[in-house]
């Protein structure tokens, strides 16, 4: 049995791989060429790509997860880093938490299946959430009602520009809601691996009355937490569409957060208008809402269609650009400010 370490193979210079197809790279199925693509599978591998002449001419950078957030723009004429560092591991196990680290590489449901097989729930509400372990931080991903942020110990990040490993404690990530540090910042960090602490005891978080119902009709008792994943899976599969089958990347727009007194006109006119208050007093709306009254839900415009389940989705009906992507948020968009005065804000990242 060989005993080498990381290090030992990994000081090599990934190779740079010129033309790379990223249509299967993208869940929404996106048409486009990378420039040069280098597949990064350990940091040694990525400071040394960064030390080199190429990553120095090259026009600009990309870090590329599982691809689910994003829309392309046509070919990316600079390099695109596709994250494959994997690793997991029980990092220690005290009496008020665990600590389980996976490398940024791995696929975030399969991460959070492992962790409730092994004991060590807490992550279990954000099942089935495309992509992987290290995109989940940037937008701190969320889901019937938790956030990865308040599941974060630290993550380990590689700055772009000086090829440093840095430590992010959670308050150093600047958390808001899909929102963090590494957002805003597109190609500075590539994350490369992430620490949970899951507090122990463990409790459900069953405050998403549409999970709670769900459990209610599954089980009699209080539920497991297998039992709340598999909750949330049912949930999802019912409305979301599934990637691997109809190109999407999940919710195409934030749900937008108005101030008091712009909620209270809303709310005169709408009396059903969904709404979740914020601890600062605004509230936060259901855009899926928005979209479907101004009769979206089910549209199309050209390839691109407006899901008939969630209005919040767009997804891919076959041949779509992201140019017609763009199109089609815009328009939605549009007749969501003019109807409602309100802003809707994208959330994937356009490339
Ligand atoms: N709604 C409609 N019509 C629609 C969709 C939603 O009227 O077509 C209404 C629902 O009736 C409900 C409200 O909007 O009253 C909220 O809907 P839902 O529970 O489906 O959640 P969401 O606000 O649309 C957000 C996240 C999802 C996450 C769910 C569950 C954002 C942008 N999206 O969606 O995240 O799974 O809550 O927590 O915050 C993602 O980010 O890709 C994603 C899927």
């Amino acid at each position: 049995m060989s005993h080498a370490r990381p290090t030992d193979a990994a000081a090599v210079m990934p190779v740079l791989q010129a033309g790379v197809a990223l249509d299967a790279l993208n869940t929404f199925g996106l048409p486009g060429r990378a420039a040069q693509l280098a597949w990064i599978d350990s940091v040694p591998a990525l400071q040394a790509l960064l030390g080199s002449a190429a990553w120095r001419a090259a026009p600009c950078r990309l870090v590329l997860g599982g691809g689910s957030n994003l829309v392309l723009n046509g070919d990316f004429p600079g390099i695109v880093l596709k994250v494959g560092l994997r690793g997991r591991r029980l990092l220690d196990s005290a009496d008020d938490a665990w600590l389980v680290e996976a490398a940024a590489g791995e696929d975030w449901h399969d991460f959070v299946r492992w962790t409730l097989a092994q004991g060590w729930p807490g992550l279990e509400n954000l099942s089935l959430i495309p992509g992987t372990v290290g995109a989940a931080p940037v937008q701190n991903i969320g889901a019937y009602g938790l956030e990865i942020a308040e599941r974060l110990a630290w993550l380990d990040a590689v700055d772009l520009e000086s090829g440093a490993l840095r430590r992010f404690l959670p308050a150093e990530c600047a958390f808001g809601y899909r929102d963090s540090v590494f957002r805003r910042n597109p190609g500075r960090w590539l994350i490369a691996a992430v620490v949970f602490r899951l507090p122990r005891p463990w409790q459900a978080r069953l405050g998403y009355a549409e999970l709670a119902r769900e459990l209610q009709a599954a089980t009699a008792h209080a539920p497991t937490a297998l039992q709340v994943s598999d909750a949330v899976i049912a949930i999802r599969r019912r409305k979301l569409p599934d990637p691997a089958q109809i190109g999407n990347a999940g919710s195409f727009f934030k749900n937008p957060v108005v101030d008091a007194a712009q909620f209270e006109r809303l709310h005169a006119a709408w009396p059903a208008l969904p709404h979740y208050p914020q601890p600062d007093g605004r509230h936060k709306l259901a855009a899926g809402w928005l979209i479907e009254q101004c009769g979206w839900k089910g549209r199309d415009l050209g390839p691109v269609g407006c899901y008939e389940r969630q209005a919040l989705v767009l997804v891919n009906r076959g041949g779509a650009s992201g140019a017609d992507v763009r199109r089609a948020a815009q328009a939605i968009a549009a007749d969501v400010r003019a109807r409602f005065g309100v802003d809707l804000e994208a959330e994937p990242v356009f490339v």
